[in-house]
């Protein structure tokens, strides 16, 4: 059978961004936090069709159609799987190889990882040759030393059109190799270098893997600061922190991130001995990079330059913190300077003091909001913005907790401020009306079946959810038998061996170990709503204890059922009473479990 590699998957899973999957069929509108337009599926006059982005799903709240990019690309193309992710390898640009066998796409990963490594080499040897030694000096200059020069690997690319492309030729890499580098330009006249006669940075994923280059301008007249290798299928670029590699201990120990936007104040910071640092590169933040730098600690201190440009990006990037379940502060830079500047001027400690003093993300926003606050309307506009934001946090406890600080912030009562966080949720909801399709397919159910319909509903959700402590216990303590829906048995199935992770299980990952179509849409649907399950253990012990009572109620049912058709006979009668008593014995026995497990 025809195969694609799990990395290729991965791949094109990460790249085909569901926004822009789907905006290729449907024009999609956005309202709150997720896009709306019609539904490709089934016909309809007002759109009830939408996707989310941060959750890289679609739903249809008229049909019920829903998934990930790539189960939309099946639908609407009518392709099975492998033919889909080719469809999409296309759309993107990555190769998708069938495997016969030959493993050739490992190889190829392995091949642009190898150039990488011959580039590097070039780079920094640049820095060794004659036409490299002003570009050391400015290094110097600029206050860095030999050490975080060779640590970093920065280093010079040649003014040549052909310097590394040569030396890639010699070493034979395939010409697939060579174009998915990065480091090549191919043109109608030919390939050519992609960086040239600038100052090298050595861009290295997590676990310090080269993968990408930056060449930032020296001399010339090239209006391009920066010129950067694209995305290839080593550098996925919303996932990567410049120098995480190198900090993400300290990071940990100190259990609080420094994020700067240059690759210069990264590294003048780092050789001030300041280390639990990354560098966004100038780009906006994103929620991958939220997730790469939470698996090392929540608290991240924004050090942006304090210049307005600098100000509105850290305020940005600070709610892509917050909405990921961190917890941001920004700190104040005297007006116009960067981290670079300050600390080779002045040394680390003002930094470190105005790490200390950071303000909270909503304090700043408040100082930093464009209108007068001191104008009731403007005051209005500037809360409704904060909790439009707020409202995007899926732990209700944090929500609370954003809610009372920015009531304290703009002296307006907090409960004037849940209520319209109430309605904000509300309108959101409403513009998506509750999972109709499967209404009309519970409609005939009894009300005590429906109710643990959405138990069962509940307890997929928490299995999506942050908090690694709730899907820890469900791994522990749930038995996949107490499902009685077969779809939620599935669903719980493929996401079973993910909840013991430290991270939530990827949806795209189970999706795609999902087969039935009402197993897809079903999940979707549930991940659509996810922020109306309340996310803390003991509600999920009550949902367990609620599942496992059904399960053996339902059995208690039968056997009373059985009971009635069997009055004749005797033996059987006695077997199924002792059955009886004995479910009724575990049945009260429960809620004592999970009690007892506590102590
Ligand atoms: P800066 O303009 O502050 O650059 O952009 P810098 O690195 O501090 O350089 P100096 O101090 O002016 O020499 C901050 C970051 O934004 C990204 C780079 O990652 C840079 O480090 N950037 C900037 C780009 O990617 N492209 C650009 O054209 C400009
Ligand atoms: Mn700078």
């Amino acid at each position: 059978m025809a195969r694609i590699s799990e990395q290729t998957i991965e791949h094109v899973r990460s790249r085909a961004d569901i926004l822009d999957v789907v905006s290729d069929y449907v024009q999609l509108k956005r309202r709150g936090q997720n896009h709306f337009g019609l539904c490709p599926f089934h016909n309809e006059k007002t759109g009830s069709f939408s996707v989310n982005q941060s959750k890289q799903i679609y739903h249809c709240f008229g049909c019920g159609a829903g998934g990930g990019a790539i189960n939309f690309i099946m639908e609407i193309e009518k392709l099975n799987f492998i033919d889909s992710i080719k469809h999409l390898g296309e759309r993107y640009g990555i190769p998708v190889e069938i495997e016969g066998g030959s493993g050739r796409p490992k190889e190829l990963i392995a091949q642009i990882s190898e150039t990488q490594n011959v580039a590097v080499k070039y780079f920094t040897n640049g820095l060794t040759i004659k036409e490299g030694i002003p570009v050391l000096d400015y290094l110097h200059k600029r206050g860095l030393s030999d050490d975080t020069i060779t640590q970093f690997q920065l280093g010079y690319s040649p003014n040549s059109w052909d310097g590394l492309l040569n030396i890639l030729r010699k070493e034979k890499f395939s010409a697939e190799a060579l174009n998915q580098s990065g480091l090549i330009i191919s043109s109608e006249k030919g390939y050519f270098d992609r960086f040239r006669g600038r100052v090298m940075f050595t861009i290295q994923n997590t676990a310090g893997k080269i993968v990408a280059f930056a060449g930032r301008v020296f001399k010339g007249d090239d209006p391009a600061k920066y010129v950067n290798s694209p995305e290839t299928p080593l550098y996925i670029k919303s996932n990567i922190l410049y120098g995480l590699w190198a900090t993400k201990q300290k990071i940990r120990e100190e259990d609080l991130a420094i994020v700067v936007e240059g690759y210069l104040d990264f590294l003048q910071l780092y050789q001030s001995e300041i280390q639990n640092i990354v560098a966004v590169s100038g780009t906006a933040f994103t929620d991958g990079q939220a997730r790469e730098l939470g698996k090392f600690t929540r608290n991240v201190a924004l050090a942006y330059d304090g210049d307005k440009a600098g100000i509105s990006a850290a305020i940005r990037a600070g709610y892509v913190l917050l909405r990921n379940g961190l917890s941001p502060k920004i700190v104040n830079l005297p007006e116009g300077i960067d981290p670079d500047d300050w600390v080779k001027d002045k040394g680390s400690k003002p930094l470190l003091d105005a790490v200390e003093n950071a303000d909270s993300l909503l304090k700043f926003h408040f100082q930093h909001f464009k209108g007068d606050t001191s104008n009731p309307s403007e005051l209005a506009k500037f809360s409704n913005e904060s909790l439009m934001e707020i409202a995007q946090i899926s732990d209700p406890v944090n929500r609370e907790v954003y809610v009372k600080t920015l009531s304290e912030i703009t002296g307006l009562r907090d409960a004037t401020l849940f209520e319209s966080l109430d309605t904000l949720l509300k309108k959101q909801r409403q513009r998506q009306p509750t999972q109709k399709s499967d209404k009309t397919k519970e409609s005939t159910l009894t009300s005590k079946s429906s109710r643990s319909q959405r138990v069962e509903d509940e307890i997929i959700q928490l299995c999506f959810v942050k908090d690694q402590t709730v899907r820890r216990f469900l791994y522990d303590n749930l038995d996949k038998e107490w499902f009685s829906s077969t779809t939620n048995k599935r669903i719980f199935d493929v996401a079973f061996i993910h909840l013991h992770s430290e991270f939530p299980p990827d949806t795209g990952v189970i999706l795609d170990g999902l087969t039935d179509k009402n197993d897809i849409q079903k999940l979707s649907a549930l991940i659509f709503e996810i922020e109306k399950v309340s996310s803390d253990l003991t509600f999920a012990k009550d949902c367990v204890i609620r599942l496992e009572k059904d399960f053996i109620s339902n059995k208690l049912d039968k056997l009373r059922e059985g009971l009635k058709q069997n009055e004749s006979n005797n033996e059987d009668v006695m077997s199924i009473i002792t059955k009886i008593s004995e479910l009724q014995k575990e049945q009260n026995l429960i809620r004592n479990k999970y009690n007892s497990n506590e102590k």
